[in-house]
């Protein structure tokens, strides 16, 4: 496809909701809640906007410079910038991150659909806690039923890739982000009204310091790079699809703050409700699957249609956020190989389903009946996730905050965030310091923290 023919998105609104559905997922209402949980609450909170502020936004902004610039692919783009230099190995590991992310995030993507189904039917009414432990057990083990939520999750998000930039991407997440917005403001208000709701809102809001220490202050700075969708060109294809006259640094704004307020009004549903019926708030990675709908059932006991309500529409909820994400990821290997190899996009979408389907199935599998098979006593599921969020993301992350700050011609830069001179920069001096110089070294301490080396 040459450059004039490049599909765009057709209206500033929809740039910022596709870019905010990519944002907007399992990160904030899953992973959020729990690491807050894990960290202490408040305090990690405000390190996690710091991290946002000061390091998630100058890469945002980098990413949309580099894909606005180029017209291309997360891959090629890098081959534009930088013809017959190794910086295209940084395109090559985003691409590829977007596959392993979407095979696994597909399986988490895929539960949620089981969660619809079963709140819908009124499966959680008169169970206790027990109950939502060995069901979710039993469940996430089972090798079937996962396996066939994956497959439909991956077809969902086939579906609106195969319908193109505009009516697919931009028209679904112009719906399903208002939706989500909607669906999360019902719920912290019934949250907030549930008696005892004042303790989970003290723990969100009122910092206790003594808990912070070196790991918190990392933890922040890793959840805020997975929330906001960076390190793995996934903005950066996105803003190949940008117009002209997008602004750069309006937009990576609107998507911090609306991708930030939804993390914190997930805590303002979770915490309130959690502590209403007294369930610790550090219950881990289960909080969502095994915590959430027992908490519904107790705190409406005297009102299950309230209940009902509340579970059926949190789990749509959920799933929504999943596929405006998975979509995201999914175009970016959909147009690496579509634009690569010069196949339809129909094709290229097939072969990144397919190729995720089966890499998630085993992915899925390695929770039950495969757990046993494992690398580095990893199973699949796991391994993959290590990979991809915790090396992967932050190296790529390292490394376009280098190439903006360090490689790429500040001309270019500048045009790309002025828009051709045309919008007043105040920042940009500070937005190229903090690119050459704090960014690679907060995010090579995350790095390094990660892996286990200090
Ligand atoms: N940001 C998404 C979420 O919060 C996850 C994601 C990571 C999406 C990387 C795209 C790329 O769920």
């Amino acid at each position: 496809m040459s450059k004039g023919e490049r599909a765009n998105f057709g209206s500033k609104l929809g740039v910022i909701l596709a870019s905010a559905g990519s944002a907007v997922g399992l990160g904030n209402i899953w992973r959020f809640p729990y690491e807050t949980g894990n960290h202490g609450g408040a305090a990690f909170i405000l390190i996690y906007l710091l991290c946002v502020l000061i390091l998630g936004m100058p890469i945002m902004i980098s990413e949309f410079i580099i894909g606005r610039h180029s017209r291309a692919n997360t891959a090629r783009a890098y081959e534009v910038l930088a013809p017959k230099t190794q910086w295209k190995w940084v395109g090559f590991m985003g691409v590829l991150a977007g596959f392993l992310i979407l095979s696994y995030y597909s399986v988490v993507a895929g539960w949620t659909l089981e969660y619809v189904i079963e709140a819908g039917a009124d499966g959680f009414a008169k169970k206790g806690p027990e109950d939502f432990i060995n069901a979710f057990q039993s469940f996430s083990q089972d090798p079937f039923r996962p396996v066939l939520w994956l497959v439909l999750f991956l077809l969902m998000t086939h579906f609106i890739i195969v319908k193109g930039v505009k009516n697919g991407i931009e028209k679904s997440s112009k719906i399903m982000m208002p939706l989500l917005l909607v669906i999360i403001f019902v719920l912290v208000g019934c949250s907030l009204s549930l008696p005892g709701a004042e303790k989970g809102l003290e723990f969100l809001l009122k910092p206790d310091f003594s808990k912070v220490d070196s790991n918190v202050f990392l933890g922040a700075l890793g959840q805020a790079f997975f929330s906001l969708s960076l390190g793995m060109g996934c903005l950066c294809t996105y803003a190949s699809y940008f117009s002209k006259e997008t602004n750069l640094g309006k937009t990576a704004l609107s998507v911090g703050v609306l991708d930030t307020v939804i993390a914190i009004l997930a805590g303002l549903i979770i915490f309130p409700a959690a502590f209403s019926v007294g369930i610790k708030p550090d219950a881990g990675p289960s909080l969502i699957f095994i915590t959430l709908p027992n908490v519904f059932q107790q705190a409406f006991s005297g009102a299950p249609v309230l209940a009902y309500i509340f579970s059926l529409m949190f789990y749509i909820l959920l799933a929504v956020a999943a596929l405006t994400s998975t979509i995201s990821m999914h175009e970016v290997v959909t147009a690496y190989l579509h634009e690569e190899f010069k196949i339809s996009r129909n094709k290229a979408a097939g072969l990144v389903t397919g190729g995720c389907i089966f890499l998630g199935i085993f992915a899925s599998l390695s929770l039950g009946i495969a757990k046993d098979y494992t690398a580095f006593s990893l199973g699949i599921f796991d391994l993959l996730d290590f990979v991809t969020a915790k090396i992967m993301l932050p190296l790529g992350g390292l490394l376009i905050a280098i190439f903006t700050g360090w490689y790429l011609d500040k001309k270019v830069v500048w045009e790309e965030i002025s828009n051709g001179g045309k919008l007043k920069v105040r920042y940009f001096k500070l937005f190229i310091f903090i690119l050459k110089y704090i960014a690679p070294v907060a995010i090579s301490l995350i790095f390094v923290n990660e892996l286990g080396l200090i």
